[in-house]
């Protein structure tokens, strides 16, 4: 059925402006003024903003790790995601090595598919390059779909990828058209400061901020950038938490090299204290990189309106403090790392960013949408409100005042990082190819109604031609 939303605001990555927009097969088909009603269910928007929906571009949803395996999975996860605005995720698809890279991809379609309630999609992990993944990649990207690898420097043991791998894999994407990912964090210099902590009986969820330092940051992002200006490559570095990290790559990027930064909301807001919460409570902030001192928030912030840093994530890796977290009681390093931010993400940044006046409220759709759709290959399908677009909108109130909280949210965890934060806005409805996911803060949406996207290569718009599956 056609829907027709009238009287809300539009707001663009470029625009803000009054329009109705016409909704039919799950596209916007029209936009303007006193458009023809005739069929159409009519949505009233007063009062409220319309956003492209949020973009996702760092999940990690039902993962294996630390011992243990993230607690939301994509029904939990992404109905939490659209409930903040989301329709749309790019989750990481873990690989190991010597085995097919096809089978860890159908290991997360298994997953995600009759799971998702919004659009998803994969990043995939290059756990080591040789030639058997360097023959499948381009499969990969033609037949997947997958045009972002992702290599983690840090997790020595577990995930981390040595330099060949990195540079291998930054010649490849080049060669094929992808966006290289990493973790820059320098796992070697970890590991040695982790096991020289213990060894000195320094046990505690503090010890995981002070074992992984902004400078082994800053060296990660610093090497990663070189070695993608030597392989004149594209580089996307995940979860920046630091003015270390950022100033490596604003360095890169004055050098002229294709070097992109996204920030996570919990660095925006949370700082290093949180980790030394009594009780071992500091352990629900374990992740990595770790909360940094509060004068870096400065930093990112200024770093997202100067174009330094350009997209948020969440980097959504949930665990429950009961029975997961507490692994690593006595032991700092057996915290599963990470937290429940898939929710929050598009309100702390529109909160925090817009209505503090750090960010433009144009900002605000280019950093949570518009600049993810265009460097992931999703663009102009998604990430804007245009004609021919994906009808992925958020109906936004932007001015209700609430307290977020683990009682209220939708994630499938016991605590929420963000605990009595005051926020002002929320999104009242949120619709994925013209189907309502939320309605007036209901959950309506329909488990498997998710696809899956094959993005375009790097640089490249997704053509409607691109054949998509469910
Ligand atoms: O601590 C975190 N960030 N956990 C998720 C995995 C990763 O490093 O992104
Ligand atoms: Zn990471
Ligand atoms: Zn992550």
């Amino acid at each position: 059925m056609k829907k027709l939303i009238k009287n809300g605001t539009i707001v663009t990555a470029t625009d803000t402006f009054e329009a109705e927009i016409l909704i039919e097969n799950g596209k916007i088909v029209a936009m303007g003024h006193q458009l023809d009603p005739v069929g159409a269910e009519v949505i009233d928007a007063k009062g409220c903003y319309i956003f492209p929906g949020g973009i996702d571009p760092h999940t990690h949803l039902e993962m294996p790790f630390g011992g243990t395996v993230s607690k939301d999975d994509f029904e939990t996860g992404t109905i939490a995601a659209a409930f903040g605005g989301t329709t749309t995720v790019i989750d990481f698809c873990l690989t190991n090595k010597g085995e097919p890279l096809k089978k860890a991809i159908n290991t997360w379609h298994a997953k995600s598919k009759d799971k998702a309630v919004i659009d998803y999609s994969f990043h995939l992990m290059i756990a080591e390059m040789n030639d058997d993944v360097l023959n499948e990649l381009p499969k990969v990207i033609d037949e997947e779909g997958i045009t972002s690898f992702k290599v983690f420097m840090a997790y020595k043991n577990v995930f981390q990828a040595d330099d060949e791998t990195l540079f291998r894999t930054l010649v490849a994407a080049k060669e094929l058209g992808a966006l290289v990912m990493v973790h820059a964090e320098n796992g070697d210099v970890i590991d040695y400061l982790t096991k020289k902590a213990l060894t000195e009986g320094k046990t505690d969820p503090i010890y995981h901020a002070l074992t992984r330092p902004p400078e082994v940051e800053g060296e990660a992002t610093g090497r990663a950038a070189e070695l993608t200006g030597l392989a004149q490559s594209q580089l996307y570095v995940v979860h920046v938490s630091c003015a270390e990290a950022v100033e490596k790559i604003t360095q890169a990027r004055n050098r002229g090299f294709d070097v992109w930064g996204e920030t996570c909301p919990q660095y925006l807001v949370l700082d290093q204290s949180y980790l030394e919460k009594p009780n071992f409570e500091g352990a629900k902030y374990v992740w990595s990189p770790p909360l940094r001192e509060k004068w870096h928030q400065d930093v990112l912030w200024n770093a997202l309106k100067n174009g330094q840093l350009q997209t948020l994530g969440s980097d959504q890796c949930s665990f429950d403090f009961k029975g997961q977290k507490e692994l690593g009681r006595g032991d700092f390093t057996k915290i599963p790392n990470g937290g429940p931010f898939i929710e929050d993400r598009v309100s702390v940044l529109f909160s925090e960013g817009v209505k503090k006046g750090r960010i433009t409220i144009n900002q605000f759709v280019d950093i949570m949408s518009t600049r993810i759709a265009k460097l992931f290959g999703l663009f102009p399908k998604k990430g804007t409100i245009a004609v021919g677009a994906d009808a992925d909108l958020v109906i936004f109130d932007p001015n209700v005042e609430r307290t977020i909280s683990a009682a209220t949210h939708h994630m499938a965890v016991d605590y929420n990082a963000f605990e009595g934060l005051k926020v002002t806005g929320e999104p009242v409805s949120v619709l994925c190819r013209g189907e309502f996911v939320v309605r007036d803060k209901q959950f309506v949406g329909k488990l498997g109604y998710g696809k899956y996207l094959k993005r375009a290569k790097y640089g490249q718009l997704l053509k409607e031609d691109v054949k998509q599956t469910t």
